[in-house]
């Protein structure tokens, strides 16, 4: 059975790379662990609807999704803990986050069977999961190689406790994911075709989250498209007439983008001119590239 891993950032950017600039900057470096305790705590939701649209069944699966609502939960609590010592916000975090373009980018139709559901929800969790331990391990390392500060230190230790969990729940999902494909032929082609849709849809929402750059519209129509091709023929045109407008016109990246350049001006104005501008029109470059 194939196996999908999430792709870099624009293919060019490893996640130990990003996190070596983020763990440098501690209001950038704040902002990130509160989306991990969004993520977290988001999950919990995700999956308290899988059980109660499971209403019951298959009992081994809805008992393991209850421990791992359990996980989920205590990594939300531990990461809350950690940035109210540090006198953080534990408000929704600015920008565009990326579980709430990933639930966009998501085909809510409903499901012919139950069945088709439960594995659109299983690799749909895989993906976002194995997501999340390219990053925790990426921020791990940069920490260990950055100042050893009572806090960095800190910060450190809670992401690896919570590290070895979820790449215990990568490791249940792919389990889950070939049971149901050893089922049947036809169930073997609807486990790896939504493999491909749901990494497709992380990939979109991914690159979304990290790039507020000129002609990042463009780029995500691109990505739109791609998730689009996962689908059969006849879901296309539905599916791309549904999320077109909202990506060309995208309020959400013209938010951010107002937000981080007043962000950027005002806590440098030369580096904004000599930094941040460049940077911005950098992104149209790659866009005319990719063309
Ligand atoms: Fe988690
Ligand atoms: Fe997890």
């Amino acid at each position: 059975m194939s196996v999908t891993y999430p792709r870099k950032f624009r293919n060019s950017m490893s996640a130990r790379d990003v996190m070596k600039h983020v763990v440098r900057d501690r209001e950038i470096h704040l902002i990130t662990l509160n989306r991990y305790r969004f993520s977290e705590q988001r999950s919990c939701k995700d999956l308290t609807d899988l059980i109660e649209r499971l209403d019951g069944q298959p009992r081994e699966l809805v008992r393991e999704l209850s421990r791992h609502v359990s996980d989920e939960a205590r990594h939300a609590m531990w990461l809350t803990d950690l940035l109210y010592e540090l006198g953080s916000d534990l408000d929704k975090p600015p920008g565009m986050a990326y579980i709430e373009e990933f639930d966009r980018l998501l085909d809510k139709d409903g499901f012919e069977t139950l069945e088709d559901g439960t594995i659109a929800a299983l690799a749909a969790i895989n993906v976002t999961e194995k997501r999340g331990c390219e990053y925790f391990s990426g921020h791990i390392q940069a920490l260990k190689s950055a100042e050893q500060t009572p806090e960095n230190i800190f910060i450190r230790e809670t992401l690896e406790r919570i590290m070895p969990e979820e790449a215990g729940h990568v490791r249940w999902g792919n389990r889950w994911l070939a049971q149901m494909a050893k089922k049947s032929p036809q169930h073997r082609q609807k486990v790896e075709q939504a493999k491909s849709k749901y990494a497709a849809i992380e990939q979109a929402a991914f690159e979304a989250g990290m790039d507020i750059t000129m002609g990042a519209e463009l780029r995500r129509v691109a990505s739109l498209l791609d998730v689009a091709n996962t689908l059969p023929l006849w879901e296309r045109p539905a599916y791309l007439m549904e999320r077109l407008p909202q990506t060309l016109i995208a309020p959400d990246l013209q938010l951010t983008r107002v937000q981080a350049a007043q962000k950027a001006w005002n806590r440098d104005p030369q580096a904004f001119m000599e930094k941040f501008v460049p940077m911005f029109l950098n992104g149209l470059n790659s866009s005319n590239s990719k063309k």
